[in-house]
């Protein structure tokens, strides 16, 4: 199998960006949950410290992976339809803008941020920047429970067309 994408099938930088990252998704809803669900407890404990710096990562990755779509889009599967681009699309752009997000509203704490020990904002003194707070707390968590909601979604539709002629999990899969 090669390494970049074909007409036919999607390669092997793909497939692990696309299930690596299904797995570092999967881990993220599980400590918002942990969070929504479970506050104050052991379980909460024990998923919520992964959140911030998973968040970042998936940002990292999911950007990387943008490029890599971008510069082999003529090269890579067809969509089925055009109602699967655009689901593709939004699902770029939402697992882009929620970590976003949470970012500017950490940014406008005013408070020094790191994850795996690299500092990413110093923090400032003075007053907090009120907009960033108030765009984070109001989108964050609800649309990254619209993530969730568009995912299984993505998930349905891909057992879908396993039943019919366009079957598109072997070009993701096998
Ligand atoms: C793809 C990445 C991310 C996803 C899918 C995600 C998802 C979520 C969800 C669904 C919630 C809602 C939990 C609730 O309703 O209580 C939440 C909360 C939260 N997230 Fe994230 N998150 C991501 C990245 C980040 C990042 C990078 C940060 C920090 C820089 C962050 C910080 C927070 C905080 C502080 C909360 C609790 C306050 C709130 O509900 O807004 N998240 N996240
Ligand atoms: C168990 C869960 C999942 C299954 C069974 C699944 C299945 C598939 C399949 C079969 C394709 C190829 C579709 C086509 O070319 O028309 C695909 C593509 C895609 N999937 Fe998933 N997927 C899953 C999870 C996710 C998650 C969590 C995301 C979150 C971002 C995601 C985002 C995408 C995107 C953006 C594409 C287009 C190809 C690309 O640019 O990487 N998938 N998926």
């Amino acid at each position: 199998m090669g390494k970049s994408d074909s007409s036919t099938r999607y390669g092997t930088v793909t497939r692990f960006l696309h299930w690596g990252m299904a797995l570092l998704i999967l881990w993220q809803f599980l400590s918002a949950a942990a969070r929504y669900f479970f506050e104050d407890t052991a379980i909460e404990a024990f998923f919520w410290p992964t959140h911030k710096p998973l968040g970042v990562l998936l940002l990292v990755l999911m950007v990387a992976r943008l490029l890599w779509a971008v510069t082999h889009l003529k090269q890579r599967p067809p969509s089925v339809n055009l109602l699967a681009k655009l689901g593709h699309v939004l699902l770029y752009l939402v697992v882009i803008a929620v970590p976003v997000l949470a970012l500017l509203r950490q940014y406008g704490s005013g408070r020094a941020f790191e994850v795996f020990g690299i500092p990413i904002f110093s923090g400032f003194e003075g007053e907090k920047i009120r907009w960033m707070l108030d765009l984070g707390s109001d989108w964050h968590g609800e649309l990254g429970w619209a993530l969730l909601v568009l995912i299984l979604g993505h998930m349905f539709m891909a057992w879908r067309h396993r039943k019919t002629d366009q079957d598109v999990m072997p070009r993701m899969w096998k």
